[in-house]
């Protein structure tokens, strides 16, 4: 099977890492990349955007199936593009990616399918606004309609600031404050059957003990010790299964990658998001537990064939993935820096721990940063303190000038264990 991965990120090279190591995956291409990816795959310019670009340079490799990673190409219609050439291609159509690409749209879908949720508002106007906080009160969560790489979301005590945040963006959803643990629970789904994979809990605070402002994401881990054995049943249940019917019944289905970002509240448990691809960087370490090879189960929601997959095999492992950021992420990020220490982990720590690669570029022989997330160094272990060791020893050999990373991905799970 030849396979072309779209997207630059981490989460993408986590991908062609498993893939890589698929014996049934004969040729493996991945457009644009990085500097680590292309270790992996081979690299080819591309603009991941453009939909007739993206689906020409699949037939031109000859690729039998295509992998979009990110948002913003779903969102602007390239599986489309790559499905009507033909080819079969994991990732929903653009009108079925608006579960990620609204949030409006999202708690429009929840509410006819009867899926659990923050109680919300959709506001343009000030006044509007002013009603929604009103009825809510403190803590406020103000949510930019649109997609904005995580960082569309404030959530505050300060009733100026959620003013603030509501009058920069053109439409926006306020609701409840949900409170409890987030959990990451991803499907693989081919519109009809919703086959989950392992939970895994992100970091989104740029800083330690959840300081800070809201980030992509700055680490993760997998499996949840400390989660109900019945968690993954139970959202099966009653969040992801009657969600992929409510597309499909919409007459938009949703193929591809159906992520649940949810909240385990006192009440029981909330969605707060939906994405419509991989998480990053939860994929890191949910990857690095996944046992069954990756292909076929991609391939298998890109034709419908799902119904018909063994069950999914997974490693009794907990893994852990600590990101290293450049200075000044999640703001305008300092870039072009030398990265060191790499080789040093490939001889010393691997195969246990290794290096996913998120913004680098490659200069001769040197890597530098070219972006705000630059590494995930991503780790397994018997269990979560002996993945978090090995992660952060591999961190500790990485040097980037100003670089940050936060030292309690994965800390109070490990303690608890
Ligand atoms: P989102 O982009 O919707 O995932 O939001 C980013 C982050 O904001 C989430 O991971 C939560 O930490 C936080 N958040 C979003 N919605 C809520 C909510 N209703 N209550 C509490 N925290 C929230
Ligand atoms: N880890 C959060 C996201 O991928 O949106």
């Amino acid at each position: 099977m030849k396979v072309l991965v779209i997207g630059s990120g981490a989460r993408e090279h986590a991908l062609c890492r498993s893939l890589s190591l698929d014996p049934a995956v004969t040729a493996l291409h991945c457009a644009p990349g990085n500097a680590g990816i292309a270790e992996v795959a081979e690299p080819h310019q591309v603009d991941a955007l453009d939909g007739a670009a993206v689906s020409a340079l699949a037939m031109k490799l000859g690729a039998d199936l295509v992998v979009v990673g990110p948002e913003a190409p779903l969102v602007a219609g390239v599986a489309d593009a790559v499905r009507e050439a033909g080819i079969p291609v994991f990732g929903p159509s653009k009108e079925a990616a608006r579960l990620e690409g609204s949030k409006a749209f999202a708690k429009d879908v929840m509410a006819a399918a009867g899926v659990p949720t923050a109680r919300s508002y959709v506001c343009t106007t000030a006044e509007e606004v002013a009603a929604a906080l009103d009825a809510f009160g403190a803590p406020y969560v103000v949510k930019d309609d649109g997609l904005a790489a995580g960082k569309g979301v404030v959530v505050t005590g300060d009733a100026d600031a959620a003013r603030a945040h509501a009058a920069v963006c053109e439409r926006v959803v306020i609701e409840e404050y949900l409170d409890g643990p987030e959990v990451s629970l991803f499907a693989v789904t081919d519109g009809e059957t919703v086959v989950p994979l392992q939970p895994a809990q992100d970091f989104k605070r740029a800083l330690d003990n959840d300081e800070g402002p809201n980030t992509g994401g700055m680490g993760a881990y997998s499996p949840l010790p400390w989660a109900d054995p019945e968690l993954v049943d139970e959202v099966l249940r009653t969040v992801l299964q009657p969600t992929v019917d409510e597309m499909r019944r919409r007459g938009t289905p949703f193929s591809g990658l159906l992520y649940a970002g949810l909240a385990i509240t006192g009440r029981g448990v909330r969605v707060i998001e939906f994405n419509a691809r991989f998480g990053d960087p939860e994929t890191q370490v949910v990857l690095a537990r996944l046992r069954t090879p990756l292909a076929g189960v991609l391939m298998a929601a890109a034709t419908g064939a799902l119904a018909h997959l063994e069950p999914l095999r997974w490693s009794d492992d907990a893994a852990v993935t600590v990101v290293v950021a450049s200075q000044n992420y999640p703001g305008t990020p300092r870039t072009g820096d030398p990265i060191t220490g790499l080789e040093e982990v490939a001889e010393q720590d691997a195969p246990h721990a290794y290096v996913l690669h998120a913004g680098t570029r490659r200069d001769g022989d040197t890597v530098l940063s070219a972006g705000g997330r630059v590494l995930s160094v991503t780790a397994t272990g018997k269990d979560l303190t002996e993945a978090r060791d090995r992660a952060y020893t591999a961190v500790s050999r990485i040097r980037l000038e100003g670089s940050q990373h936060r030292s309690d991905i994965a800390a109070s799970a490990a303690a608890k264990a």
